[in-house]
């Protein structure tokens, strides 16, 4: 399964609209950029690497509308859709990431508007094939960490859909099982976009690993009652002092885990780290529209009084001293971090 795909064919981009799951399996055809940033806008393609890439199709889908006939004016079209695909989501920085890689690549070659434009293509594919490379390195250094018998909590989606495929923290989770493991996940259900309860058991059911879908309310008593043992999650943007901004509730999760002794994993492609950022403080957290909580239906019935209205954070940052190790394509670093966490974004930088 592709979250995202390329047809070369018909020169569109395919995504799997995530939107409808689980009671549909559809892909939908973008065939412009302003498309693609309505789509990442809208979660039709949600989590942080998926929508990096997304967007990055969206610059090679803006680079063949454009009328340019110079390098210069194409790089100024790709510079205003650029904008437009960064404005869609502002937490993830895998999406600001994307697309000055991509911009880098035109401004770095040489060409005619026709080669720029089949280049921007072939480092969209080239980021495609990465990601999943990536994850799987992640998965494979994770793995490590889960031991026979364990019960998880994970948080949000993090699988296949949330990338290109194979996932992060629930690709972790896949490989610990592949590699014979009895893993049982609790799956948070994660109000209000439901992304556990609709794609992570979507996704959890496809590969035959046991799973419950729990309350997000309910996590603090399964981890005070001794029934977890690991929680897991993935990251949207982490900044220089290793403070995680991930899918709301992450925070109070990390904090129910910590009372409780039980060790929190954060993981994620070392694209999801943001230098420029000291610490969590200064992440920018979307707030999304009111409707999404507001418009809750019960048995086709709204729960909420009319007139009421909501205060929607789509994400919460959880300090680094609540995470016990994060978990790259580099492999693990765990507490303390204080001189580690410095050498290992070294490495990134490198
Ligand atoms: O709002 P979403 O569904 O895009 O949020 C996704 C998350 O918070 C994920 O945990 C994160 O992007 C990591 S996914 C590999």
């Amino acid at each position: 399964m592709r979250t995202i795909e390329w047809d070369v064919n018909k020169q569109y981009l395919k995504i799997i609209d995530q939107r409808q799951l689980p009671e549909k399996f559809e892909y939908i055809n973008l065939d412009n950029y302003k498309a693609v940033a309505e789509a990442i806008r809208s979660m039709a393609v949600r989590g942080a690497p998926a929508i990096g890439v997304t967007a990055a199709y969206g610059l090679v889908l803006a680079g063949f509308q454009s009328s340019a006939t110079n390098p210069n004016d194409l790089f100024t079209d790709l510079q205003t859709a650029a904008k437009v695909l960064e404005d869609a989501r502002p937490t993830a920085v895998n999406l600001p990431w994307a697309l000055k890689r991509m911009l880098a690549t035109v401004s770095n070659s040489d060409g005619t508007v026709l080669n720029l434009q089949q280049t921007l293509l072939q480092e969209a594919d080239a980021m495609a094939e990465e990601d999943i490379q990536v994850n799987k390195a992640i998965a494979a250094h994770g793995a490590a960490l889960i031991e026979d018998g364990d019960t998880i909590i994970h948080h949000c989606n993090t699988g296949a859909l949330a990338t290109v495929d194979w996932g992060t923290a629930l690709g972790v989770i896949r490989f610990a099982f592949e590699q014979g493991k009895h893993i049982h996940v609790l799956v948070d259900e994660t109000r209000p976009r439901l992304q556990g309860a609709r794609l992570t058991a979507w996704e959890l059911t496809q590969l035959g690993i046991p799973f419950d879908i729990i309350c997000d309310n309910a996590a603090g008593y399964f981890l005070s009652t001794a029934q977890v043992q690991k929680v897991f999650f993935g990251a949207d943007r982490v900044a220089a002092n290793g403070d995680v901004a991930n899918k709301i509730g992450s925070y109070m999760l990390a904090l129910a885990a910590n009372d409780n002794h039980i060790p929190v994993y954060s993981v994620f492609p070392t694209s999801t780290v943001d230098l420029s950022i000291q610490n969590g403080k200064q992440i920018l957290i979307e707030e999304r529209e009111q409707d999404e909580v507001l418009a809750l239906t019960l048995k086709g019935r709204r729960v909420t009084p009319e007139g009421a209205s909501a205060r929607n954070p789509a994400f919460d940052v959880t300090p680094a001293r609540l995470i016990s190790a994060y978990i790259t394509e580099l492999g693990i670093v765990e507490q303390p971090f204080s001189t580690k966490f410095t050498e290992y974004l070294q490495k990134i930088e490198d």
